[in-house]
């Protein structure tokens, strides 16, 4: 079901615009609320009023009309939305989107959006098989963008190939997998720690990282969409946790270990994914410190390693690193795996683009102890925190026997 989910349906100018009418029913019949929007193209093969009817709520096709409540439509709609999903997308579609053009109320939504966006193609054989189309969709693809279909079929010109849109039940499953978590944390209890970690040298000043603590607040919201119960062990980030997440706000390596150690006991699973500063200054200075105009050496002493102590303290637990590299990823990774204890490795080069830490995606490979690495394809960082967590469920089944 998707009870209460806002779900944003693009329909764009291909002969398959009439199946986007089959595919608003069987989203209404799982209790979505859904907001259609029509291109121009669109509205040449079907009317906005079936939409409207189904979906008992006006269509919007109009960029420069205002919404029922006086606001810019396009802005709106994006803000209310759970996901964005443009079935059947045409290859002018695509283009568009994957260039950035805005010169309709679909694409300007588009670029506005900040939810999951699934894109389910349709177009003739050639069309979807030319090289221009082709690098849109590794490029939106590359952005976090889901594709579904299309599929090998006959196609309306009479061609056999792919380009016919993808089932409307396959849509449909696309699109809870992304929207309705699976409750297979339910009795977890899982300590998250994120961000960086600041380790003051004078009053103003400190030594740290650009950890931006994305990854770990996006594994904090799964394991929770999860059923699991959340403990998050936070750095100094601008991040907003959920409330119902039990968060220890902490500035400094020693003050994380000692937030970490106190909710050991009750944790059954620990996922580190901050960035600890490994080096903190010998001493804080009581006042700022001032300049000489001379050379000047800091220096510096190592922090706790907080994943090493767990590494030796973890008894029935699972526990989960971070690497975070610049060179030699596998190799440096597969040392903290052995070196650490842990049950796996996250690893990712941070200089790669897409990856790392301000970055809304990441790109990264996992390592187990069996000596499997998996290397997952550029995600968002809520999809590669259910990725992780995917992991550790089938952890726990395994060591259940089940
Ligand atoms: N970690 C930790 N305490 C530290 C340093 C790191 O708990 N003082 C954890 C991180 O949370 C991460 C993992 O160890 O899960 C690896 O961190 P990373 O910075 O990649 O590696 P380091 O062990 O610090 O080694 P190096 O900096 O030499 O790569």
């Amino acid at each position: 079901m998707l009870t209460g989910k806002e779900i944003v349906l693009g329909v764009t100018g291909s002969i398959a615009a009439y199946k986007a009418v089959e595919l608003l029913r069987e989203l209404i019949k799982r209790e979505a609320s859904v907001t259609v929007v029509m291109t121009e193209g669109a509205r040449q093969f079907i009317t906005p009023l079936t939409f409207a009817t189904l979906s008992k709520r006006p269509v919007l096709t109009d960029l420069f009309t205002l919404d029922y409540h006086s606001r810019i439509a396009h802005l709106s709609t994006a803000e209310g939305a759970d996901l964005l999903l443009v079935a059947p997308a045409t290859a002018n579609i695509l283009g568009k989107f994957a260039n950035g053009l805005a010169d309709d109320l679909l694409t300007n939504l588009f670029l506005a959006a900040h939810v999951p966006i699934v894109i389910a193609p349709a177009m003739d054989l050639h069309m979807w098989q030319h090289p221009a189309v082709q690098e849109n969709v590794r490029t939106l693809q590359a952005r976090g963008i889901r594709f579904v279909g299309p599929e090998i079929g006959e196609l309306a010109s009479g061609l056999y190939g792919p380009g016919r849109l993808a089932e409307i039940l396959e849509i449909i499953r696309a699109i809870e997998a992304i929207l309705v978590s699976p409750q297979d944390l339910v009795g977890m209890v899982v300590l998250v720690t994120a961000g960086p970690t600041q380790e003051p040298l004078d009053p103003v000043r400190y030594v740290s990282n650009r950890s931006s603590g994305k990854m770990g607040y996006a594994i904090a919201e799964a394991a929770l969409a999860r059923g699991a119960k959340v403990i998050l062990v936070s750095g100094p980030t601008s991040l907003k946790p959920p409330s119902s997440v039990e968060t220890s706000f902490v500035q400094t390596a020693e003050e994380m270990r000692e937030a970490v150690l106190k909710h050991l006991p009750e944790a059954t699973i620990i996922i580190k994914a901050a960035a600890v500063a490994d080096y903190r200054p010998v001493r804080v200075l009581p006042s700022k410190l001032k300049k000489t105009g001379e050379p000047l050496t800091l220096e510096l002493i190592p922090t706790p390693d907080i994943l090493e102590e767990l590494g030796k303290k973890k008894e029935g637990r699972i526990l989960v690193g971070f690497a975070a590299e610049t060179e030699n990823v596998i190799e440096h990774a597969r040392e903290k795996l052995s070196k650490k204890n842990l049950d796996f490795v996250v690893a990712n080069d941070v200089t790669k683009e897409g990856s790392g830490f301000a970055s809304e995606t990441n790109l990264v490979t996992i390592l187990d102890r069996e000596g499997h690495v998996e290397e997952l394809p550029l995600l968002s960082k809520k999809e590669v925190a259910h990725r992780i967590l995917d992991r550790v469920v089938a952890l726990l089944q395994k060591r259940r026997g089940g």
